[in-house]
């Protein structure tokens, strides 16, 4: 029986050389590993041999067993890995399905952002963007605000030094602007703005696009009349909007707009926090105080501007409800648009 045994073990090693491919492995498993394979057969014999024998053979056909059996399985592995070892057979197997490239797409915001854009430079506005770190002065002062006055507290500003900030808005583009262009003008600036603000409608970074329009005879209506067009081809129907009395420094009169919350149909929500309205923008007509700033008359130009928050807009358009997702970088979320 022992002879038996390392005869087994030659010729299943001979054997196992000449095995190019799965289904010859797996034929060998069958020949001298299976219930009625060769090994099998041998060790039926081990109920003749002599009672004394019995441990000595046991051990000797156990660890020819193992042996075969770690042998298989190298060569199993090495199948199964696509390479096909002494053969050099090509392992690459056509009949799989093709995995899909994943593609990169522009943030829903930006999507966003790009689509106001092109809706105010189809009314004839040009745009022009400026910088995010700026001067206290055109974030404040050039727009009417001096250093103490109360209209100061309305954005939680983050300071870089004493006269430089993140800006809070994107107003300072009317005075840079219009300090270096004359009437008429009609400009969009769409940017990055900061504020130390965070919950379900405000983030600590956001987007607004400023808008203005100054010629000879400009007056509330025709603010009235661009925010309506602006809507009816942002969101594709006629949305109602609202006019609140506010107060802003750079513009008199001023107002804040909301249009009926689209989430909840302006039945009220979390979102509009129960009044069926939200914000999307302030705006109003230019304060006198600014055109002096920028050396234009008063009594021969008017103008109106506008702050549109773009975040606030993607919210409407694709009914989300909390606008801290836009910047959580959740693939599952993002992917979706
Ligand atoms: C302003 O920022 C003014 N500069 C707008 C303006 C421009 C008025 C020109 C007059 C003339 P306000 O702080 O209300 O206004 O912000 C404008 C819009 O930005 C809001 O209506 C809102 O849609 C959005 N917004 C404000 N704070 C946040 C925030 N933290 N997160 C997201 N959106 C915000």
């Amino acid at each position: 029986m022992e002879q038996q045994l390392n005869t087994l073990l030659t010729l299943a090693k001979e054997k196992l050389a000449t095995i190019s491919s799965s289904e010859l492995l797996e034929e060998f498993r069958i020949e001298f590993l299976g219930r009625k394979g060769e090994f099998t057969s041998i060790m039926k014999g081990l109920a003749q041999v002599p009672k004394e024998d019995k441990p000595k053979l046991g051990q000797m056909a156990n660890k020819a067993k193992k042996d075969i059996e770690a042998l298989y399985r190298d060569l199993h592995a090495k199948l199964s890995a696509g390479s096909a070892g002494n053969t050099g057979e090509s392992s690459i197997d056509l009949t799989l399905p093709g995995r899909k490239p994943e593609t990169g797409k522009l943030h829903p915001v930006t999507q966003i952002m790009n689509e106001v854009c092109s809706i105010f430079e189809g009314l004839g506005f040009s745009v022009a963007e400026g910088p995010d770190v700026e001067h206290d002065h055109y974030n404040f002062e050039a727009l009417n605000i001096p250093a103490h006055h109360p209209a100061r507290d309305m954005h939680d500003t983050f300071y870089v030094s004493d006269s430089i900030l993140l800006r809070t808005h994107t107003s300072p583009m009317q005075a840079r602007i219009m300090e270096t262009q004359q009437p008429p003008l009609r400009v969009i600036a769409p940017g990055k703005v900061y504020r130390c603000d965070s919950d379900i409608t405000h983030t600590p970074m956001f987007h607004q696009v400023e808008g203005f329009l100054v010629d000879k005879n400009i007056s509330f209506a025709d603010l009235k009349g661009v925010l309506t067009i602006f809507t009816q081809k942002m969101f594709d129907k006629d949305l109602e909007l609202r006019f609140r009395p506010s107060f802003f420094p750079f513009t008199e009169p001023s107002a804040e707009v909301d249009i009926a919350c689209v989430i909840c149909n302006g039945k009220g929500c979390r979102v509009c926090k129960r009044t069926g309205w939200l914000e999307i923008l302030g705006a109003g007509m230019v304060d006198p105080e600014v055109f002096k700033m920028v050396g234009y008359d008063p009594e021969v130009y008017s103008g109106f501007a506008f702050g549109l928050g773009i975040e606030r807009i993607a919210m409407l358009k694709y009914g989300i409800d909390d606008i801290r997702l836009y910047y959580e970088n959740d693939l599952r979320f993002l992917s979706q648009f």
